[in-house]
């Protein structure tokens, strides 16, 4: 723009007399209308530009408040199959654990197998040995108990509190070892508690892992 002026008042100056500055000045308003007009132009193209700007940004917002409300679609999708799938994971319910120590001086207890080899879902709670059903379903469940020397054991598969079948180790003579166990399927509802408990007798061998208590949900029902 400097330049421009400094290059009107050279051309406004350089002229001899009255009517060749006239025509130097109506030369240099003429190049001087151009000028204006082409920034006009310009400016008019700016404002253009910027509108086309404007529409591609307002395109683009459009553009990403759908696809937030797909995102929220799809998240919505993802948590309803995490909930259809929950009886899924609950039904992978499996667990087995052994006594790795003896109990001496047994009477009416729970026979806690505080060492899982498989414990699918945590539903085995190994520091009470009590398995809580996680669904409705059909359960399976086996257990055995060792003795060792004259020692018995009488064991029983409690659900809820109420014995289902019973299992008895009962060795005959010093340094015999004896093993029994029994099994159940069993009809559960969710929370249903099952474990094992002795009812008489005066130890449980557990040194060698001869006692586990086993058990696995079969089908949901
Ligand atoms: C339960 O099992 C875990 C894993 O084997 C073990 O670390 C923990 O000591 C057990 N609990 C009891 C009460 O033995």
């Amino acid at each position: 723009m400097q330049n421009f002026v400094l290059f009107f008042l050279f051309s406004a100056l350089y002229c001899v007399n009255a009517d060749e500055c006239t025509t130097r000045l109506n030369e240099l308003e003429n190049k001087l209308d151009v000028l204006l007009e082409a920034q006009a132009i310009q400016k008019l193209e700016d404002n253009e530009k910027i509108k086309e700007l404007e529409a591609i940004i307002s395109r683009q917002n459009q553009v990403i408040s759908q696809t937030g409300f797909r995102l929220s679609g799809l998240e919505n999708t993802i948590e309803k199959q995490k909930r259809q799938m929950q009886p899924a994971i609950e039904g992978q319910a499996a667990f087995s654990a052994v006594l790795d120590h003896d109990l001496d001086g047994v009477g009416h207890q729970t026979i806690v197998f505080n060492k899982p080899i498989y414990n699918k879902g945590n539903y085995y709670d190994n520091s009470t040995g009590v398995f809580t059903a996680p669904l409705d379903g059909v359960y399976l469940f086996i257990y055995f108990i060792g003795n060792r020397h004259d020692r018995e054991v009488d064991a029983q598969l409690m659900l809820n509190g109420l014995k289902q079948n019973e299992a008895v180790a009962e060795g005959v003579s010093n340094a015999h070892d004896t093993q029994g166990g029994n099994s159940a399927i069993l009809q559960l509802t969710v929370n249903d508690k099952v474990w094992l408990a002795t009812s008489i007798g005066d130890h449980v061998e557990g040194q060698w892992w001869f006692s586990s208590f086993t058990g696995a949900l079969l089908y949901p029902y």
